[in-house]
């Protein structure tokens, strides 16, 4: 009897320490601040979240981001060329993970981390409804939303401010900056104009002809978007282990 008692405490008690010596999972590659090749190691750790970013960190409530989803993106544009409400939903992004790090720069002093990614090809799917004018053409439909962008030059910029929680200093990412840059797209609204299939072609051909302006419009929005996705999968890692495990000295 006194055995198993021994036994159920002695248990517990290890649990107890292991829980408080916060053990890393192997995918956090950990960097030193005083690394003189800091922006590398940063880069090194970034690369090996890759292909987790594509399954998915369950135990981080951090979902699959390929394809990423993005529930809902409304549009809603009274001015300008792109005088549209549009409404996105249950948006697919394929090829994110696909990334290649171009640049990473962090600043200590300022708690900001600069990181500048490639991305050859975006695919989005979704479906959408649309009314308004683009150009001065009035659209209006509702349907099935293809996109393809190539040659997608990104920067990002975290920022972010250290926290105090339980005696511990804790990063939290403040700001989530999203610049896009895209080399080419092509988009096709299916069932435009109640499946009027004349006036839906003729329309598709002139937001292709166009795409520069009209993606220009809907850009913001999407950076904001996607920004706030990642800046939520950041803390989400960040609120997990204190900056002196994370960036240990
Ligand atoms: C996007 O690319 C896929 C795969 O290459 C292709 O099947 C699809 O037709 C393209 N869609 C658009 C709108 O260009």
């Amino acid at each position: 009897m006194l055995n198993i008692k021994h036994l159920l405490i002695s248990s517990v008690l290890l649990l107890l320490v292991s829980a408080k010596t916060t053990k890393l999972p192997s995918f956090l590659h950990i960097c030193h601040r005083s690394d003189p090749h800091l922006n590398d190691c940063i880069k090194k750790s970034v690369e090996k979240l890759r292909p987790l970013l594509s399954k998915g960190i369950p135990e981080f409530g951090i979902p699959s981001c390929e394809p990423l989803r993005i529930p809902e993106v409304v549009i809603d544009q009274g001015a300008g060329p792109v005088s549209v409400k549009s409404i996105y939903k249950d948006i697919k992004v394929y090829g994110p993970s696909d990334f290649t790090l171009k640049h990473v720069k962090i600043d200590l002093d300022k708690n900001r981390v600069r990181i500048k990614v490639w991305i050859p090809r975006l695919e989005l799917i979704s479906d959408y409804t649309m009314d308004g004018k683009i150009l001065m053409m009035p659209i209006q439909g509702s349907g099935t939303s293809h996109g393809n962008y190539t040659n997608i030059d990104a920067t990002i910029i975290m920022q972010g401010q250290q926290i105090k929680k339980d005696g511990d200093v804790y990063f939290n990412v403040k700001d989530f900056y999203v610049d896009f840059n895209i080399g080419h797209a092509s988009i096709q609204l299916d069932n435009l104009f109640n499946g009027d299939k004349e006036l839906g072609e003729a329309m598709n051909l002139f937001l292709n002809d166009n795409w520069r302006q009209v993606s220009n419009e809907i850009k913001p929005v999407l950076e904001d978007t996607i920004a706030s996705i990642f800046k939520k999968f950041s803390n989400k890692i960040y609120h997990k282990y204190p900056l002196e495990i994370l960036l240990p000295k």
